[in-house]
């Protein structure tokens, strides 16, 4: 028993070393972690259990049998964050550049397999070349294998991307296709082809980070939701990110613990200029309705316009989804629209109650807008909001505007809690265009047109660009006082704790992409 112990412990040391000793060093020079390291960091200490160490490739072609790693490329299994199971995979890039073979891929199939039947996270840390050239087709047929899979545990498992190294080609797909794409700073690319095919098809000089590197993802594309400037960070990312979802779609997420205090906010009371067009920002007035640090931004620094993240409220996680009148007056664009739409499927897909705050002069014109499509990717948002049955609550600090105040979660699109600030403007418009509009002949016949525009302004002004027209026909529910929005979104959200609704029976809906 001894000599076969032996074996044992000989072959698992000869797996933990992955590509050896010096690939490993290789992997420190570039301050990146080894998958092991990271997998490590990443769970609770000593609740990971390996699954699939001993595996090895099959290839035989260029002489590949002479060169056999255990574990090929990918460790696999699950473990514990915060006390809470979860599945992972960590490629590891000092075998072959944790480039994935037959059965690399098979290896991440089997625990993303596991951990849809489980109904528990399904995390990915990816670092590798690509597809196992001396492999062909093979490798290819793996990643479809994945990314079947990612469609299938869809809605179903939080699905969570860090790219932590190399992600080319058709590897980029798995992650595009998961709720949620991390990237490491300085250290990380994704990008479907490289800067020489680049250079070859289009005659543009690009760096791998220019292309494909984590600011350019969290700010030109959007294909990064997070950033992050370490491996370590990026680990604490997902930890942090894991804290505010549930297992799975069956779950809520969980309280953490929460005491009523004193909810009023006073500094609510004074963030609104009283200029109706200076901007102010829209991070104080979520910081005043939420529990203490609790925000966590995601796509910060993408489509600014907007602001997407999680929160707690009550000790219970919220998505929060609010304009910000800092970025192109809080106006909907294309990116806006999207980003915000994905948001909010994410958190109605994971029963996360979506909290939305309006301060929305119209939809952004122009022909770049109208030429890529603002009809219908302003219509996602609007139909996402419309779609997600999970409590949502609203709160109109300033402007909502024509069809803006319709899709930003208005109480006809089925909105649970409508509230607005007596500083709210509900109208078609803002009250110079009207007046400009339908006043039109008596301005031109004024003898002074200036004076009389501004008459006109005044009245419309006086009847719209406020919220009492909708409170009266019940489009809002309440007008509050800024300093007790946060007592009110508590109440408001603990009554809909347990809100169902049925939907009607259809395959799925057709959201316009
Ligand atoms: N298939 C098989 N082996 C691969 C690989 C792949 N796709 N990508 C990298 N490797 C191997 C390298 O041969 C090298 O092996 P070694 O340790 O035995 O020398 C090791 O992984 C590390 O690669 P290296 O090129 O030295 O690392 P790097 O940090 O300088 O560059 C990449 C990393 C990913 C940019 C580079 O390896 C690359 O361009 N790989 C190919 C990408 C590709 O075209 N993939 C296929 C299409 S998706």
């Amino acid at each position: 028993m001894e000599n076969k112990i032996k074996t044992l412990e000989d072959k698992l040391a000869q797996a933990y070393l992955g590509g050896g000793e010096k690939r490993i060093a290789k992997q420190h020079e570039k301050k990146k972690l080894t998958a092991r390291e990271r997998v490590n960091y990443l769970m609770d200490e000593g609740s990971f259990e390996e699954i699939g160490a001993l595996v090895t490739h099959r290839t035989t072609d260029f002489g590949m049998q002479k060169e056999v790693y255990y574990g090929d490329g990918v460790i696999t299994g699950y473990g514990t964050i915060n006390g809470r199971p979860v599945y992972v995979f960590a490629q590891d890039f000092t075998v072959f550049g944790g480039a994935l073979s037959e059965t690399h891929a098979e290896k991440i199939c089997k625990v993303m397999d596991m951990a849809l039947k489980a109904g528990v996270p399904m995390i990915g840390l990816n670092d590798s070349g690509g597809a196992r050239i001396q492999e062909g087709v093979r490798s290819l047929g793996g990643y479809a294998d994945i990314f079947y899979r990612n469609v299938q545990a869809s809605g179903v498992i939080p699905q969570i991307s860090a790219i932590m190294g190399p992600c080319a080609g058709g590897a980029v797909y798995s992650p595009a296709m998961t709720d949620f794409t991390m990237m490491v700073e300085g250290s990380s690319y994704m990008f479907v082809t490289g800067p020489n095919v680049v250079k070859t098809v289009t005659n543009e000089e690009v760096t791998s980070e220019e292309l494909g590197g984590a600011s350019t993802h969290s700010t030109k594309s959007g294909v990064a939701h997070i950033t992050s400037s370490n491996d370590v960070e990026c680990l604490e990312d997902v930890k942090r990110l894991l804290s505010y979802l549930p297992q799975s779609n069956k779950e809520v997420t969980i309280k953490v613990p929460f005491e009523l205090g004193n909810e009023i906010r006073e500094q609510l009371t004074s963030i609104i200029p009283d200029n109706a067009n200076k901007p102010y920002d829209m991070h104080d007035v979520i910081q005043g309705v939420i529990d203490e640090d609790s925000f966590y931004e995601i796509h910060k620094n993408y489509a600014e316009n907007i602001i997407v993240g999680f929160a707690r409220i009550g000790g219970r996680s919220v998505g929060v989804v609010a304009n910000q009148p800092m970025f192109l007056a809080g106006c909907l664009d294309v990116n806006s629209s999207i980003k915000a739409a994905r948001f909010t499927r994410f958190c109605d897909a994971f029963n996360i109650p979506l909290l939305v705050l309006v301060d929305v002069p119209g939809f952004l014109p122009g022909t770049d807008q109208e030429w890529n499509g603002i009809i219908v990717h302003g219509a996602k948002l609007l139909y996402a909001l419309s779609e997600a049955t999970v409590p949502k609550v609203t709160v109109i600090t300033r402007k909502a505007y024509g069809g803006a105040y319709d899709v930003m979660n208005s109480k006809h699109i089925g909105a649970d809690f409508n509230f607005a600030w007596p500083s709210a403007e509900i109208a078609v418009m803002g009250a110079k265009g009207a007046s400009e509009i339908i006043f039109k002949k008596e301005i031109a016949e004024a003898d002074d047109h200036e004076a009389k525009l501004l008459e006109k302004e005044a009245e419309y002004a006086e009847k719209f660009a406020n919220p009492y027209s909708a409170a009266q026909r019940g489009f809002i529910d309440e007008v509050i006082l800024p300093q007790d929005t946060r007592r009110k979104l508590l109440k408001a959200f603990s009554i809909l704790e347990h809100k169902t609704v049925d939907t009607p029976k259809r395959k799925h809906g057709n959201i316009p992409l």
